[in-house]
């Protein structure tokens, strides 16, 4: 058996069922476009019978994405396969992806067929399919709840009817590792004619065993692997292809597998199916999460300055990461917190760690995170409230909506004094943050404004991301409010404090610092 599994992407078919909007044609072709540079086996790029636009999206893909296998999911009935056939033709390497319920839920409550009738259609579907197409895949949906003789004759069917691929999908999430690796055992085992194909896994993540129960197959003699981007899919999605490749890298002393994704591609994919799909990562997801490579222990940041392996089983630049993220907070010892004042260009002479990390201590406590402006600020200043926002926003009001120019005022205070602006805009936000300008006196050129709901519900806790640039360097401002408009203030009021400390303090570095690099 060869050690090479192969990786099946489904983001583009089984990832965008679960979005609530269907993806562009144009919104497809570009994440193709960087699973094709992530080498990625197979892209399942969708199911050409479920809508007209589906079918142009795989047809498109077909024609301009080389490089993997271009597939397409057909039931297994005439019309979905003749689509489909139609639909890959124009890829080097098509594929149909034929699929059919096998357990006895599925035949009895939803399809009202016998075993019988189910083998008769596998076969006449898988044939129809390989008159089309030399690149046939059988699945039997909801394998993982499928009684083990019949679904061993529905592979070694679908095998002997020109199947290349006979795909084992746990549909609902509902198997664990043992008992899909004794599925797998059973199919490898006791299907006589199982040589004659590869063998293939599709999970669900419903009680978050996906990557468990994909590894635990591949152990088993699965060799390809079905999964998506970030994990996204139907209900609680699927396998994530990050973990699993991660997995099979990392652990290669235990699997002994190889896959050909081109691994330092990872980053760059999960971000991108992130902001064309909208579906958001979360912070501490394996290998993709923005917390996957951040450091925040004091003991922690101490293991990995001195070596990195202490805490990191596999580098952030195999997945494409410049490097890992070391949170300043108050568990931050004085070994981090002068490495990140020498790598903002502070010279040894200059550091007085013994007094300077109290110091830091205390401001951590009042902020939470410290970053390194603040960091600056603290070692230019004498003390804490020095370093004070320079400008607080007392009050907002805004109006808009259809028919109405956006308009704004707000009211800000500085060393003791209000001043009151108003503005309008291209929206009430702009129109907020002109009115921010007109009062502070200056404009800051916003790079990226990135919206998330941090709670759920009408109420939810809205957090607004910018990101800025000024002559001073670039700067990021968060702001959190159950008001968009105001933690978009609020965002925009913390990037203004920011540059503000960095006018003031830059004077004092100059000489004293290599370069500004916040
Ligand atoms: O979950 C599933 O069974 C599927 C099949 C169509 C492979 O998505
Ligand atoms: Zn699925």
């Amino acid at each position: 058996m060869t050690n090479e599994v192969l990786i099946f992407d489904t983001t583009l078919r089984d990832g965008e069922q679960a979005l609530p909007a269907s993806l562009s044609v144009g919104q497809k072709i570009r994440i193709a476009r960087q699973l094709a540079l992530l080498k990625v086996d197979v892209i399942e790029a969708g199911f050409p019978i479920s809508s007209p636009g589906d079918f142009i999206s795989v047809e498109t893909i077909a024609r301009e994405i080389q490089g993997p296998i271009i597939c397409g999911l057909a039931r297994a009935v005439e019309k979905d396969i003749l689509a489909c056939a139609k639909a890959v033709k124009p890829a080097k390497r098509p594929r149909i992806h034929t699929f059919l319920g096998t357990s006895t839920i599925h035949r009895e409550k939803k399809l009202r067929r016998s075993q019988d009738e189910c083998l008769t259609m596998i076969a006449q579907s898988v044939k129809l399919a390989r008159s089309k197409c030399p690149d046939v895949q059988f699945s039997a949906e909801d394998a993982g709840r499928t009684e083990r003789d019949f679904l061993c004759r529905v592979v070694e069917i679908a095998i002997k009817n020109g199947a290349r691929t006979v795909n084992i999908p746990d549909t609902v999430g509902y198997t664990t590792p043992e008992i899909f690796a004794s599925i797998i055992d059973d199919i490898m085992n006791r299907v006589p004619n199982v040589d004659k194909a590869v063998i293939a896994v599709h999970c669900h993540n419903d009680l978050g065993l996906a990557t468990s129960n994909s590894i635990t197959a591949v152990k088993h003699g699965a060799r390809q692997v079905e999964c998506t981007i970030n994990g996204i899919g139907e209900r609680a999605g699927n396998a994530a292809l990050e973990e699993v490749v991660m997995i099979m890298k990392v652990r290669r002393d235990y699997l002994a597998v190889t896959c050909g994704v081109d691994t330092t591609e990872i980053m760059r994919t999960s971000k991108l199916v992130r902001d064309v799909c909208a579906m958001p990562v979360q912070a501490n997801k394996a290998v993709v999460g923005s917390n996957a490579f951040a450091h925040s222990s004091g003991i922690h940041q101490d293991g990995v300055l001195k070596f990195k392996s202490t805490y990191e089983i596999m580098t952030p630049q195999s997945i494409g990461l410049k490097d890992n993220k070391m949170n300043l907070t108050s568990r931050s010892g004085s070994h981090m917190v002068r490495s990140r004042l020498e790598s903002l260009g502070y010279r040894e002479k200059d550091i007085d760690i013994e007094t300077f990390h109290p110091k830091f201590k205390t401001l951590a406590d009042k902020k939470g995170t410290v970053y390194d402006d603040d960091l600056v600020a603290l070692m230019e200043s004498d003390t804490i409230e020095e370093i004070a926002d320079t400008y607080k926003l007392e009050y907002l009001n805004v109006t808009g909506g259809m028919g109405v120019i956006p308009t704004a005022t707000v009211r800000i205070v500085s060393e003791g004094k209000a001043r009151e602006e108003a503005a309008s805009g291209d929206g009430v936000v702009d129109a907020t943050t002109k009115a921010i300008d007109r009062v502070v006196g200056f404009k800051i050129e916003v790079k990226d404004y990135h919206l998330d709901a941090i709670s759920e519900g009408r109420e939810a806790l809205g957090r607004v991301k910018i990101v800025a640039v000024s002559p001073e360097g670039t700067f990021t401002g968060i702001g959190t409010s159950t008001d968009i408009v105001e933690a978009s203030a609020k965002a925009y009021m913390d990037v203004v404090n920011k540059i503000c400390r960095m006018r003031k303090y830059a004077p004092k570095l100059r000489g004293k610092r290599a370069k500004p690099s916040l």
